[in-house]
């Protein structure tokens, strides 16, 4: 082996005491470069602090730049809210909105709020000034366009892509600079081994090839190429762990059914409640989809005769083996068979009841406001349930383990009104000695108890 190991191993300790100042600053812009991969690796959401970045995370579910969405397309916004008169409410619109249309002090938060009726902008009361001015200016820092192409769906399709390219293309750049420095190091390394060729001083020295000059310089300096592959290899796997996260895959799923039920006439119209059809939800781990039996107990009587959705009864009664002409069961069954909306995958615990009993969230936090869905169950894109009334306003793709953490996160829990059986026994467990310090804990931090305090955050909980 033509490494050069120390040949005792009482050497070694003297690389400590030698450290030089050149071997000092090297040891620094080591450290210095792990920092700014893991940089790289972890930016993204952590230190999300440009307008960018602040706008694609909490903008784009209904705002896109050149073309109107479910808000207005944002280009220019503070151009329109100057001509108004009004160019510094603009940041209070944006912070809170609802506060400002209150105030009374803006006449164009009112106009605007009128003319986009039935649509309500979140309130941001965590983004400072500067992040709001940063979002702004991003906004308008795009190239102007878009309003040729006017509202048209396709449009806002290439809107959406090109701000996707643009996302990806930030990406390429650390790409292509971190090639250049291999290149630059690659091609220095290169001319000092003619050197060293040139100026050997014995030139029966066998020649290395590059392999073996790479190994033995991996050799010599393990320490470091360890510490940097570590870091390499932790934040490949970071950005992996958080990009499987929030993959969006569910959202707007939509698949067609057996029978057109239309859910806006019996939970709307009718008020049928939800557990006369999903009678499981409040004690087991799933909804429950209900039998062609349930359907019977009303249908029998209403076969929709001369109406327009008698063939959509006439569905019912084939897979019941009902017959209304001689009002009796031939017992000729043919089960319906739905089709799944909401799929988790088979490693993931999900429970109904804990989320609907304990937890007491409404259905419409998880599945939109079903009383006036009129068409097949889809299921609702982040943006559609934060416009959901009482809602909890999250940013993660419905479904997606993000969007189970985030909630995880940011829900309280009411842990002392003594109204939830499930926490006066948590509460009561706390209080006694053993949980004291958690209990503290969670009185100081004046934010009271988010599930994942509980135990929300626990890869256990949720994967068998
Ligand atoms: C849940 C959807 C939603 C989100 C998220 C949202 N907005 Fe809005 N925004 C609206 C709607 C709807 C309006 C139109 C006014 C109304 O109905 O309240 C609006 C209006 C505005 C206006 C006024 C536009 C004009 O032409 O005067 C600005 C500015 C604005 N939003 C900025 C933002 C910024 C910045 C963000 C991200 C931090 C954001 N919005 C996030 C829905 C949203
Ligand atoms: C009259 C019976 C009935 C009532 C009442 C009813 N549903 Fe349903 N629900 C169904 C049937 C049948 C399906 C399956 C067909 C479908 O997915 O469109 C279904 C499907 C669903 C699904 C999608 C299931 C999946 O496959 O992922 C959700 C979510 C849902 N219902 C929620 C509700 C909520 C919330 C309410 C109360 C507001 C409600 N339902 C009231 C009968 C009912
Ligand atoms: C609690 C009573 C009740 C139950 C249970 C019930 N329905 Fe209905 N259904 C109604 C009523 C009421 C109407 C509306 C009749 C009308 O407006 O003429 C209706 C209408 C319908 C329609 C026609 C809706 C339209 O306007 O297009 C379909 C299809 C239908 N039901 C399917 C089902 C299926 C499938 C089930 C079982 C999963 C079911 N219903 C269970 C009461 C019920
Ligand atoms: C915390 C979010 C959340 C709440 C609240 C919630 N659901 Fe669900 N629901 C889900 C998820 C997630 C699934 C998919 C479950 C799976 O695939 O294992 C689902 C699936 C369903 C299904 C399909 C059948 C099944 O059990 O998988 C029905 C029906 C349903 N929900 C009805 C309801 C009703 C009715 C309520 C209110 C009483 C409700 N849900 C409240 C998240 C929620
Ligand atoms: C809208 C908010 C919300 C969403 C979304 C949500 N949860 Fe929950 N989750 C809760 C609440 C509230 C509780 C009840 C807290 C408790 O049990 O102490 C809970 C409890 C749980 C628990 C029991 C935790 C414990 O400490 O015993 C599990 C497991 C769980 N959720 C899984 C999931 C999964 C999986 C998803 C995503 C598919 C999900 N939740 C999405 C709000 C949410
Ligand atoms: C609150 C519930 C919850 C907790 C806690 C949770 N997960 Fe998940 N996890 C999910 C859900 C839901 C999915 C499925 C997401 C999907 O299909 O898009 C998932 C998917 C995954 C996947 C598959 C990749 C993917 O995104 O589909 C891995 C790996 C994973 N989780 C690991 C973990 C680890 C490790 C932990 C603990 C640090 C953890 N999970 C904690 C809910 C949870």
């Amino acid at each position: 082996m033509r490494f050069k190991q120390p040949k005792n191993k009482m050497n070694l300790p003297s690389i400590y005491m030698k450290i030089t100042n050149y071997q000092l600053i090297k040891y620094f812009s080591i450290v210095f470069i792990c920092l700014a991969i893991l940089g790289v690796g972890t930016s993204s959401s952590v230190f999300a602090q440009t307008g960018e970045e602040l706008f694609n995370q909490r903008c784009t579910q209904c705002h896109q730049i050149h073309v109107d969405g479910t808000g207005p397309k944002l280009y220019e916004a503070q151009k329109r809210w100057t001509d108004a008169g009004e160019g510094e409410l603009i940041i209070e619109w944006v912070q809170n909105n609802s506060a400002l249309r209150a105030s009374g002090k803006s006449k164009r938060a009112n106009k605007i709020f009128t003319d986009w009726k039935g649509s309500v902008m979140n309130t941001f009361t965590d983004l400072s000034k500067d992040q709001v001015k940063s979002i702004l200016t991003y906004v308008d820092s795009q190239k102007p366009g878009g309003d040729a192409k006017g509202k048209d769906g396709a449009a806002a399709v290439a809107d959406g892509e090109e701000a996707k390219d643009k996302e990806e293309g930030s990406g390429w750049l650390w790409y292509i600079l971190g090639t250049i420095f291999i290149t630059v190091i690659l091609s220095v390394s290169g001319v000092r081994r003619q050197l060293k060729i040139v100026t050997s001083e014995s030139p029966q020295q066998e020649r290395l090839t590059y392999f073996e000059e790479f190994r033995e310089w991996c050799w010599k300096y393990r320490k470091y190429v360890g510490i940097v592959s570590l870091v390499l290899v932790l934040s490949v796997l970071v950005t992996l762990f958080k990009t499987l996260g929030n993959i969006n895959v569910m959202e707007g799923y939509q698949p067609s059914q057996p029978i057109a039920f239309p859910h806006s006439v019996h939970a709307g119209i009718n008020g049928i409640d939800c557990k006369y059809c999903h009678s499981s939800v409040t004690k087991s781990k799933s909804a429950g989809i209900p039998s062609v039996n349930v359907c019977m107990n009303c249908h029998k009587h209403i076969s929709g005769a001369g109406k327009p959705y008698e063939a959509e009864v006439k569905k019912i009664y084939a897979a019941a083996g009902w017959d209304p002409g001689a009002k009796a069961y031939t017992n000729k069954t043919s089960p319906i068979v739905w089709n799944k909306v909401h799929v988790l995958p088979d490693h993931v615990y999900f429970n109904h009841s804990q989320h609907v009993v304990a937890g007491g969230l409404d259905c419409k936090q998880c599945h939109g406001d079903m009383t006036k869905m009129k068409e097949a169950v889809k299921v609702q894109s982040t943006a559609e349930l934060n416009e959901v009334e009482g809602n909890l306003k999250l940013s993660k793709p419905t479904l997606t383990m993000g969007w189970c953490i985030e909630c995880h996160g940011k829900y309280q829990i009411n842990l002392g009104d003594g109204k939830n059986k499930y926490y006066e026994e948590i509460h009561a467990r706390l209080k006694k000695e053993k949980g004291q310090k958690t209990y503290k804990r969670h009185l100081n931090d004046n934010k009271g108890v988010s599930v994942a305090e509980l135990g929300g955050w626990e890869c256990a909980k949720c994967h068998y």
